[in-house]
């Protein structure tokens, strides 16, 4: 049973996606034993509790500087001891540290096609605002291993979605969780826990499902 530890800064919709997919069977050999925000009122938190998920804050605003939190950050990761670590709209950057004691356990959603729309400062609404200044017509989400860059690590799998002439960021950022974010993350996480991930030289492998 793959242990998954989810992290989150706001509502939670990813994360739902990801519950919901356990409970109907969608995501397998997985479960979500704990949920970690740096927003103590982060609705995620509720969704985490009425699940009867242990719920944890962790604020990089807790703590005297960065390499404080950091610290308290990846120790708190080593003690939850995941096998998979999901940031699910987190909006911290992970400490270098955590990066390295969990190598290609760690993976993130992003909701642009990468390698367009991302990077530093570039996430929640703004990733649609930009889409939509640039006037593409296709955008969609990304999941992808967490390396120490901002959006760089190796892709595992992405969505198209398409982009209408009257979207505005909320209703292109509405479709693309609905059509890409909500299906991607729990395939993604079901696919890892069942094995059908692999990383070789920096490129993610994926074996199809058995035909039956
Ligand atoms: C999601 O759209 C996620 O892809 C994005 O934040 C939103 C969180 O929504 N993440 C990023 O932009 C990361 N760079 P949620 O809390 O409802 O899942």
């Amino acid at each position: 049973m793959l242990k998954v530890v989810v992290c989150v800064s706001g509502g939670g919709t990813n994360l739902q996606a990801v519950l919901d997919a356990i409970d109907d069977g969608r995501i397998t050999n997985a479960q979500v034993t704990a949920v970690v925000s740096n927003n103590a009122g982060a609705m995620a938190l509720e969704r985490a509790k009425k699940h009867g998920i242990p719920a944890i804050v962790l604020s990089p605003r807790d703590y005297p500087d960065r390499s404080s939190f950091n610290g308290a950050f990846t120790r708190k990761m080593l003690e939850l001891n995941p096998d998979l670590i999901v940031l699910a709209g987190f909006l911290v950057k992970v400490p270098a540290e955590t990066v390295a004691a969990f190598d290609n356990r760690i993976v993130n959603i992003h909701p642009s096609l990468i390698p367009s729309f991302c990077g530093v400062g570039c996430y929640g609404l703004k990733v649609h605002e930009k889409a939509l200044e640039r006037g593409v017509k296709i955008t969609g989400a990304t999941v992808h291993f967490v390396n120490e860059g901002m959006d760089e690590g190796p892709v595992i799998a992405q969505k198209a979605v398409e982009v209408r002439q009257d979207d505005t960021p909320e209703t292109l950022q509405r479709r693309v969780m609905e059509q890409a974010e909500w299906v991607l993350l729990p395939q993604v996480i079901d696919d890892i826990a069942n094995n059908r991930i692999f990383v070789e030289n920096g490129k993610v492998r994926k074996e199809e499902k058995e035909k039956i």
